[in-house]
């Protein structure tokens, strides 16, 4: 080998180190249960789904018995990954649970909080993992995954505000991604409110999902439900221009019939440099 071909080899190496992301998503998987997954195609696809992203929040999982089905099936056909997981929450017999799910030789979990929720401001607790990862610059972060209750989009959000900072004194670190279903869009959450929401007034929070951006999967919708929130130094780490929203049913080819018995809403998905 010449010396230029070695310094190309070496220079390939360094640019590719330097350039490497993490893949994050947040996707909520209508109520996905024992019964949901045994649905024709449903694992297939879904892991499909999340095998685009190292790390994924994923909302209203009913059962523990279709995460772990789920969970093994992205491990038949990638991998690997591992699963955290809050217990069952909400204040009636109707319960979900937050699953984050993550690439474990890119990234190793640190811990895992939910939200304690003196005052019940939250139906569902935010449910927050702390991550360390030697493949980006941002070495140490964490996801926070919610999923906000429709009729109480306002109050939530600024209580989150409040979750946030419990999360950040327990985990040890600012750097958060706030992802999920938080329904802060359409009827659930007026422009004027959103506006006024603590979230949105408070600059440590900067919101990158676009208020015009469509989650839905339905074609009679078009609501900017699930967001990604930035705080600390993951602002400066997304990378520009990867904030997306997934639409599975062109992406994976799909029927709509097939597409809506995925979800009713796309995940969306950034990456970090
Ligand atoms: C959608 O799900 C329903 C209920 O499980 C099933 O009967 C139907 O065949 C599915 N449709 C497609 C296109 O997969």
């Amino acid at each position: 080998m010449t010396t230029k071909t070695l310094l190309c080899c070496v220079l390939y190496v360094i640019s590719h180190v330097t350039e490497a992301t993490l893949t994050i998503g947040a996707f909520n998987i209508q109520r996905m249960s024992r019964n949901k997954i045994g649905h024709v195609d449903f694992l297939k696809h879904v892991a499909e789904i999340l095998l685009r992203y190292d790390i994924v929040s994923i909302e209203e999982v009913m059962d523990t018995t279709a995460i772990h089905a789920v969970l093994d099936e992205v491990n038949r056909l990638g991998g690997p990954y591992s699963l955290t997981i809050s217990e069952a929450m909400g204040r009636t017999s109707y319960k979900e649970h937050l699953a984050i799910i993550y690439r474990s030789d890119k990234v190793t979990l640190r811990g895992a909080v939910r939200y304690p929720d003196p005052d019940d401001d939250f139906e569902r607790e935010p449910y927050s993992a702390h991550f360390h990862t030697t493949q980006t610059h941002l070495t140490d972060f964490a996801l926070m995954g919610v999923h906000l209750k429709p009729s109480d989009v306002f109050a939530e959000m600024n209580a989150l505000v409040d979750a946030y900072n419990y999360a950040t004194k327990v985990l040890g670190t600012q750097n958060f991604i706030i992802a999920g279903d938080y329904n802060a869009d359409c009827r659930y959450l007026s422009n004027t409110k959103y506006h006024l929401n603590n979230l949105y007034t408070d600059d440590r929070f900067d919101f990158l999902v676009d208020k015009a951006a469509d989650t839905t999967a339905s074609h009679n919708t078009d609501c900017a439900y699930d967001r990604f929130i930035a705080t600390g130094l993951v602002k400066p780490a997304v990378v520009s221009g990867s904030v997306l929203v997934y639409n599975f049913e062109t992406g994976m080819h799909l029927s709509y019939e097939e597409a809506r018995n995925i979800s009713d809403h796309y995940p969306i998905q950034m990456q970090l440099q």
